[in-house]
């Protein structure tokens, strides 16, 4: 058996090279010989990626960043826009430098690029995998018509951490949900062919572990036990690598107590060697030079680790660029891995087509024609009314009518550069539509607005500052707070109905921008409560990055709209979802706890040996606490609809299930309301016993279904042995005989099962 095993490992290290040689023989040879004219700067000059800085059109040759390219000393350029700024740079690059190798672009497109799709978290929330590959596409096709050929998302990191910002730009907390976005991502970027132009690479990040920082605070320590990595974290990065991902970014926290970029198991082991990754791998920002600070050496004994390790090339930092040749002549790094980096990043330049036609992404035809235009918006504002997860609505008080009089108040209601959410680098934040705009828009005479802004986002403006950034002013207003009460009350006075748009505003989630307190700030709470005691109806519309700690809002308001961030479009969608055009859908893929102290609050986690009984608040000597349930406010998987579902009684193809058997698992979804509506179909199992613990559900496979108000409808699943398997104690990945439950439902709590033997 271990000579077997010996065979195997000295076949899969002959591999690369096998595929190297026959995989794509043109592509071989044109890169052989070109690197055979290139020096070693060079070479090391490829694995350099500079910000763009401040280039403008004019002296893109004269700039510090043209001299670089000049030299040969840049392998590509991120986050510069615009078609024409991209043009004269990539003219210096193929007409000024010694061997006119072609730069690659790249930019941060991670929810749509001018046209703004919901941030991931919304974009899951659609649990509606044709919707977020046509995102993707989209964003796709308006970045390659700008002059980008390369996008760093899909951003799969999974969280259970509300705390932590950068959750709105996931998937959530459950590893099927991340995989599954992470292919449609990838398809959706890249399609069948890279080298159209109209499909750019795509760059799945943050590999690894980097929603599982300490406390929820950003860039801090991760430290989790290989099963877990394998069993949970590593499925949506491992999904995006087997969908064909062309290069991968390495995290900036440290997993087993090395830097990512500098961890050779990670990068080289793992992800080259186990999942077969051969695309390219590009540190995060200053990622190399950060490993000063962790405490792994000087520049040049960084860079070399990051080399060592696997990484190919170095966003911001310039390590590598300034330091490998000294590296090289110590011994600490060879010529063959500066060689490696540099083919990994031309091959990458290769399958785009750059050397074929170096401004093939980079038409100003289709840039005047092809970005922002009505079809992609139409697109982003269905996608966006589909990302809406309706929490409550008591006594069916939404959808609103289109007529009387509506106040509308609250510091998000008319904040249109808040609406397309963190990481919206390429929007044009003057042409997105505030939720005032939207309702106007729908509403046209048939119904008046009373708007007052009621309340500020924070209650002090050095707090509101610091989210009021990138563009997206968020209208301090200096009258006092009972004042703006007042106003929003007089306008509720008018009114027959109150719509509240409160929450977070955009740069409260995202990079950097952690919180330790996940409620609603304590001043728009006020607002709301103000608001109810005037008897009349509220509908809270809730902006946010990440899930909050809502009990008190679930408690006290009849009705709830989380509208996350939905994009450029997402003011028409707001109004196309509360007047009932469109009947919402969207399902949570992150638990919304009751406070921060249940955090991590997750569905699928472990039963413990003292697990608190369902349905119990408390009891000593269990796994409880003494002054919150266990329970969350709204579970994974919850969402209502303006109708209502009733799910019949699973039924099993089989109870007992061989190794090569497929099991198949029927019910009906019946629609009882008076909506047509899409209703998203959860299946989950339990692995009863196991050779070590096993989670109390997991999430296997989902549907969206449309029914008609009295339709039923037979659903089907079929789950077979690789649907059962995990990683065991000694990492192998194994389906173990025994009790199986099954269980279906439209949310991870509220489900009928049933149970079957795998033999
Ligand atoms: C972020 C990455 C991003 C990069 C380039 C970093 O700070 O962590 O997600 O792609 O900046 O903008």
């Amino acid at each position: 058996m271990k000579r077997f095993t010996l065979i195997l490992v000295m076949l899969s290290m002959l591999i690369p090279v096998f595929s190297q040689e026959n995989g794509d023989k043109k592509m071989d040879d044109f890169i052989n010989k070109l690197m055979a004219k290139m020096t070693l700067d060079e070479k090391i000059g490829q694995l350099n990626l500079p910000g763009a800085g401040d280039i403008v059109t004019g002296q893109a040759s004269s700039s510090d960043i043209g001299r670089k390219i000049k030299e040969g000393n840049v392998g590509g350029l991120f986050n510069i826009k615009g078609v024409d700024k991209i043009r004269a740079v990539q003219k210096v690059a193929v007409e000024e430098s010694r061997l006119k190798i072609p730069l690659i672009f790249g930019m941060d497109v991670i929810h749509g690029y001018q046209t703004v799709f919901p941030i991931p978290l919304g974009l899951a929330s659609t649990w509606d995998r044709g919707l977020i590959e046509q995102s993707a596409r989209i964003a796709a096709q308006e970045a390659s018509a700008d002059g980008i050929c390369w996008t760093f998302s899909p951003m799969v990191d999974l969280c259970r951490d509300p705390r932590w910002g950068r959750i709105a730009e996931g998937h959530g907390e459950d590893p099927l949900i991340g995989a599954e976005m992470a292919k449609a991502m990838v398809k959706g970027y890249q399609g069948d062919n890279l080298a159209n132009n109209n499909t750019i690479m795509a760059c799945v990040k943050h590999y690894a572990l980097y929603g599982a920082s300490e406390a929820g605070r950003d860039y801090n320590t991760t430290d989790m036990s290989r099963l877990r990595m394998y069993n949970e974290y590593f499925l949506p990065y491992r999904a995006a690598v087997d969908a064909g991902v062309g290069s991968v970014m390495a995290s900036f926290n440290e997993v087993d107590g090395i830097p990512a970029t500098a961890n050779k198991w990670l990068m080289t082991d793992v992800l080259r060697d186990q999942w077969g990754f051969d695309g390219f791998i590009v540190t995060d920002y200053t990622g190399i030079n950060e490993m000063i600070a962790h405490g792994m050496g000087d520049l040049k004994q960084v860079s070399a680790l990051a080399l060592n390790a696997g990484i190919d090339m170095d966003m911001v930092g310039e390590g590598l660029l300034t330091t490998l040749k000294k590296s090289l002549e110590e011994g600490k790094i060879t010529e063959k891995q500066i060689d490696m980096a540099c083919r990994r990043i031309l091959e990458a330049k290769y399958k785009l087509g750059l050397f074929d036609d170096p401004y093939k992404y980079a038409d100003p035809k289709r840039a005047a024609t092809e970005v922002y235009t009505d079809p992609n918006r139409q697109a982003a504002r269905k996608i966006a009314a589909h990302s809406f997860v309706l929490l409550k609505n008591e006594k069916q008080l939404l959808p609103l009518k289109k007529k009387g009089t509506i106040a509308l108040v609250g510091p998000l209601a008319d904040a249109k550069e808040n609406m397309p959410g963190t990481w919206s680098v390429a929007a044009d934040f003057s042409k997105s539509i505030s939720v005032l705009q939207g309702m106007q828009e729908a509403l046209k005479d048939q119904a008046t607005i009373h708007y007052a802004k009621g309340a500020n986002v924070y209650s002090d403006s050095l707090t509101e500052a610091r989210v009021s950034i990138f563009g997206k002013p968020t209208g301090w207003d200096n009258r006092p707070e009972d004042v703006m009460i007042a106003e929003a009350l007089e306008a509720a006075k008018k009114s027959d109905v109150i719509v509240a748009v409160i929450g977070e505003a955009a740069e409260m989630s995202g990079e950097a921008s952690s919180r330790s307190d996940i409620e609603i700030p304590a001043n728009q709470r006020r607002l709301v409560k103000a608001l109810l005691e005037t008897g009349k109806p509220v509908v809270m519309v809730l902006f946010t990055g990440r899930p909050l700690a809502m009990k008190w809002e679930n408690d006290n308001v009849p009705a709830i709209l989380n509208v996350w961030f939905g994009g450029s479009e997402a003011g028409y969608a707001i109004a196309d979802v509360l007047f009932g055009d469109v009947v919402p859908s969207g399902k949570l893929t992150s638990t919304f706890p009751q406070n921060v102290g249940q955090v991590p609050l997750y569905y699928n986690h472990k039963n413990t040996g003292r697990p608190l009984p369902d349905g119990e608040w408390f009891q000593k000597f269990r796994s409880n606490y003494l002054d919150v349930s266990n329970d969350p406010v709204y579970p994974f998987g919850y969402g209502l609809s303006y109708t209502t579902f009733r799910y019949g009684q699973p039924v099993l193809s089989t109870n007992e299930m061989g190794m090569n058997d497929k099991l198949e698992v029927r019910f009906s979804v019946t629609n009882t309301g008076d909506y047509d509506a899409e209703e998203v179909v959860q299946l989950y199992i339990r692995d009863m016993v196991g050779s070590i613990t096993r989670p109390v559900k997991e999430l296997k496979d989902f549907k969206k279904i449309m029914l008609r108000k009295g339709e039923s409808s037979q659903v089907s699943f079929t789950l077979d042995v690789e649907d059962l398997k995990f990683y065991n104690s000694d990492l192998q990945f194994v389906a173990e005989p025994g009790e199986f439950k099954v269980f279906v439902g439209g949310n991870s709590r509220d489900v009928k099962e049933v149970s079957f033997f795998l033999k």
